[in-house]
């Protein structure tokens, strides 16, 4: 075969994997000040973000609630609504963005809520409910701590 077509075959390849890596593993991350890695967006994908994040702290304040009140069923509907299945679907460009270790605490975190609203459901046990919402903000713990969000223009 040709040397300059496996020339071409070797840079695209090169390139491709690149782009997997950096689409995949690595999302777009810089060094922030404060010593946690800084996450770049547009304004507009912040939001996104954000908005996801406010409905978390909403549930997690109902699931207590909940628990205060012995109301399964608050606390079933609270965490069904940022469980797995009412996951908002991110555009591409955005998931793009988010390091993979950024993704798989957040999917986590949504799964320990669809877990917490079956159990809630099924056992009717309030503070097993409460036990639940300890263990999954430590994920809200580890990834505030890990992780901000800096709006760029790119
Ligand atoms: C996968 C990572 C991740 C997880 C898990 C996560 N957060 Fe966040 N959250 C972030 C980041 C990053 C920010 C932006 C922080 C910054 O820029 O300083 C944020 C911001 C927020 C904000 C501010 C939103 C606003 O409008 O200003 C709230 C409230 C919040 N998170 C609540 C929660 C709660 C409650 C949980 C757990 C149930 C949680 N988050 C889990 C990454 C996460």
């Amino acid at each position: 075969m040709c040397r300059l077509c496996w020339v071409i075959v070797v840079v695209l390849s090169l390139a491709t994997s690149g782009l997997l890596y950096k689409f995949v593993f690595s999302g777009s991350v810089v060094a922030g000040d404060d010593g946690r890695q800084a996450i770049q967006l547009s304004a507009g994908e912040r939001d996104i973000v954000f908005l996801e994040m406010r409905t978390f702290l909403d549930s997690v304040q109902k699931i207590t609630k909940g628990i205060v009140d012995k109301d399964m069923k608050l606390i079933a509907d609270a965490a069904n609504k940022v469980g797995s299945a009412a996951q908002q679907q991110m555009p591409g460009t955005l998931v793009g963005k988010l390091p993979l270790e950024f993704k798989k605490l957040g999917f986590d975190t949504h799964s320990k809520f669809s877990q917490l609203a079956m159990d809630a459901e099924s056992l009717g046990d309030e503070q097993h409910a409460l036990k639940q919402v300890s263990d999954l903000m430590e994920n809200c713990v580890a990834c505030h701590e890990t992780y901000k969000i800096e709006v760029s223009l790119k």
